[in-house]
């Protein structure tokens, strides 16, 4: 079973994958953590985030792992716990200047895809219906409103310690929105299958419920 959730920064997608695979008893992917843990690296080796070949060098050689897929599960890059340090204004910043860069793509897609094979698997970011799992089993897109998503990331910056400008942070989450839908490889988009739900006004446990209904319903017409 291959369950992909797709959706713009903020909608809740982790929380509601993270849930969804505890509930399912599926392994838990988060492809956002592995693009942010390769910033985090290229960052930390000073590498130049417009040099393509560079990252590309880099996206092959790093070994991004996780821990406890499906309890509280921890990012290692390369034997190092990056769980926190790649949740930092920095790295939220500049991962989508990498993201964007087409060889890094073909190598991180290869990977998540591999990550797949052999199991059941929930798995979250922006082109997973369409490039890493094209033949999921659902497919959904998760989103709410720009101010929504702006409250929900601040208050998440905010009970880690940072101190953060909202009207910065909604700028950033905005722009990122805009270069993750632009590019021209692995763009955010709504497929003819996504099943989209706008979570502005549900909770997390509305969402679960919804999800696992329609899982259900349409696992019945199977
Ligand atoms: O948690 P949030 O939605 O803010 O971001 P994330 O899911 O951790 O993803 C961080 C960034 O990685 C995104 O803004 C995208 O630029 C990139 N990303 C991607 O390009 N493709 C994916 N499958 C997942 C993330
Ligand atoms: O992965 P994505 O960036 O789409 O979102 P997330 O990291 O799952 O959620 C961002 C923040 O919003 C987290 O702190 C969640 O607890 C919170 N959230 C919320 O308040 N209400 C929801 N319905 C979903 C998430």
């Amino acid at each position: 079973m291959q369950i992909a959730i797709d959706g713009p920064a903020g909608a809740g997608k982790s929380t509601i994958a993270r849930m969804l695979a505890r509930e399912l008893g599926y392994v838990y992917i988060d492809t956002g953590a592995m693009y942010r843990a390769l910033t985090w690296k290229a960052i930390k080796n000073n590498i130049e985030l417009n040099n393509s070949q560079a990252l590309y060098e880099l996206a092959r050689e790093t070994k991004i792992q996780f821990t406890n897929p499906s309890g509280d599960q921890r990012v290692i890059c390369d034997g190092e716990d990056v769980t926190e340090a790649i949740r930092s204004p920095l790295i939220n910043a500049s991962v989508s200047l990498v993201a964007a860069k087409a060889e890094v793509r073909k190598v991180m897609v290869a990977k998540q895809q591999q990550m797949a094979k052999f199991e059941s698997v929930v798995m979250d970011g922006r082109d997973i219906g369409e490039q890493v799992l094209p033949d999921a089993d659902y497919k959904f897109f998760i989103t709410a409103s720009l101010p929504e998503r702006a409250r929900r990331r601040i208050a998440e910056l905010q009970s880690q310690g940072y101190e953060v400008k909202p009207a910065e942070v909604e700028k950033e989450i905005q722009a990122r929105d805009q270069m993750d839908c632009e590019r021209s490889v692995g763009a955010l988009k709504t497929l003819p299958d996504s099943i989209v739900i706008d979570t502005s006004l549900l909770n997390t446990e509305q969402l679960l419920g919804k999800m696992l209904d329609i899982i259900g319903e349409k696992k019945h017409v199977l």
